[in-house]
C-alpha cells in the first residue's frame, strides 16, 4: 500500500470511529438509548425560574446519556405497566411522534423499546425550520402528529388535541433544558410541505412544531 492509498484509509477509519451511527453505505443505524437517570436534575422551581428560548446553539453534540434522558423526559414511558407517558394526551392517544434529526440523519423515538429507529441517513437539520440557527443544533425535535391514532373523532378535533399534546411535550423538553442547562427553542415557523416531502410522511401524519437543542453558544 503506498502512502496515498494508507492515507485514505486511515480517514476512512476515523471517519467511521467519530460517526459510529454511519456504515459505509450510508446506511443509519438503530440506537438503543441508554436507562434514563431519576437522580439528577435540579429542583423544579429554581428549573421553573431559568425556563427560557435561547437561539444560539454550539455545534457541540449531546452526549447519549443526555440525549437519553432528554427523549424520556419529553415523552418517555414513566409507568411501564401501563404503557403511559411523562406528557398527558387526549384518551391516551399518545398521537405525537417525535422524530429526532442530527448530523448523522433522521431518527423516530421508540418510546416502548426507548430507542432510535433509523428513518433516513441525511442530514435535515436545516430543513426543520426558516432561521438559521437550526442548522447548527445538534438535535432538531420534529413533532408530527399521527391522525390514524385519534379514532374517528374530527380533523378541527384531531388538530387541536394534538397541538396541545405537542405543547406538553416541549414543556418537558423545555424543563429538562433548564435543569440541565442546554439552550432550546420550540418552533411553529417551520416549512411544513417541504418537511412531509423529506420525512416521507403519509397524508395523516401532520407536522406540528419543531424544537431546537443543544449547549449554549460561548
Ligand atoms: C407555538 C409556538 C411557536 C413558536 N415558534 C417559534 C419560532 O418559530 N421561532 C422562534 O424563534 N421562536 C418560536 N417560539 C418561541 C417564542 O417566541 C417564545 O416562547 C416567546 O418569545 C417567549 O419567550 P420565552 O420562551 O423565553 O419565555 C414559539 C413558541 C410557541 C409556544
Amino acid at each position: 500500500m503506498n502512502t496515498k492509498s494508507l492515507q485514505a484509509a486511515c480517514l476512512v477509519l476515523a471517519v467511521l470511529l467519530i460517526c459510529p451511527t454511519l456504515t459505509s453505505g450510508q446506511e443509519l443505524k438503530a440506537v438503543q438509548l441508554l436507562e434514563p437517570q431519576m437522580d439528577t436534575g435540579r429542583p423544579l422551581m429554581q428549573v421553573l425560574k431559568d425556563r427560557r428560548s435561547s437561539r444560539a446553539f454550539s455545534t457541540g453534540e449531546l452526549p447519549k446519556q443526555v440525549l437519553s434522558n432528554m427523549l424520556w423526559a419529553a415523552f418517555g414511558i414513566n409507568r411501564p405497566d401501563s404503557g403511559k407517558r411523562t406528557a398527558p394526551s387526549a384518551m391516551n392517544w399518545q398521537e405525537i411522534d417525535i422524530y429526532v434529526a442530527t448530523v448523522y440523519g433522521l431518527y423516530l423515538y421508540d418510546a416502548k423499546a426507548h430507542a432510535l429507529k433509523p428513518i433516513l441517513a441525511e442530514d435535515i437539520r436545516a430543513l426543520t425550520g426558516r432561521q438559521p440557527f437550526v442548522q447548527d443544533a445538534p438535535v432538531n425535535l420534529v413533532y408530527v402528529a399521527d391522525f390514524s391514532r385519534m379514532g374517528k373523532s374530527k380533523v378541527d378535533d384531531k388538530v387541536f388535541y394534538s397541538a396541545a399534546g405537542t405543547g406538553f411535550i416541549s414543556q418537558n423538553v423545555y424543563l429538562y433544558c433548564a435543569s440541565e442547562g442546554l439552550a432550546t427553542v420550540v418552533r411553529g415557523l417551520v416549512d411544513r410541505p417541504a418537511l412531509v416531502k423529506v420525512m416521507r410522511l403519509r397524508p395523516d401524519q401532520r407536522v406540528i412544531l419543531a424544537q431546537s437543542v443543544g449547549y449554549p453558544k460561548k
